[in-house]
């Protein structure tokens, strides 16, 4: 190969990379517009340890098992589902509750945006250490 298309193939590499990095920083979302969308959460939801309402306490919910927070009455369905809390799982379920785990009983039409989705994940990843 020559010289040339060797340095062009090294340009191309250069721009993917920083493509994927932008993608990636894009898709991180803003923790101060996530407070603000957590008001809707917050009518069944708190941040505290044991502090269960409508819905349970949120605290600690990255790397919890779906159901486990102490104290509170979940759906069958809920506890079967044998999802573990995490960015992936945390999104699908906002964005789609009935759709993402049947049966389950959190009254939640889901979030459409999906900035709004990444918003609300940033936040709630410090939030609810
Ligand atoms: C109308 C009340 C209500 C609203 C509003 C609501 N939730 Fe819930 N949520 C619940 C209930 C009730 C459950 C328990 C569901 C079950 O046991 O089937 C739940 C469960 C959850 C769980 C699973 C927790 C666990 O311990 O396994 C997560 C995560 C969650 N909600 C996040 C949210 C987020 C984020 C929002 C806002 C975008 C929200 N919820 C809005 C009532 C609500």
């Amino acid at each position: 190969m020559s010289r040339v298309a060797l340095s062009a193939l090294a340009l191309l590499a250069l721009g993917l990379s920083q493509l994927v990095f932008l993608g990636s920083a894009q898709a991180a979302g803003n923790p101060e517009e996530g407070r603000k969308a957590f008001a809707k959460c917050r009518a069944c939801h708190q941040l505290d340890a044991g502090k269960n309402a409508v819905g349970p306490s949120l605290a600690g919910l990255f790397g919890r098992k779906a159901g486990t927070a102490a104290g509170f009455k979940y759906s069958d369905a809920m506890v079967k589902s044998g999802i573990t809390w995490n960015e992936e799982t945390i999104a699908k379920y906002m964005a789609d509750p009935k759709g993402f785990i049947p049966g389950n009983k959190m009254v939640f039409p889901g979030i459409k945006r999906e900035t709004e989705i990444a918003d609300l994940i940033a936040y709630l990843k410090d939030a609810t250490k």
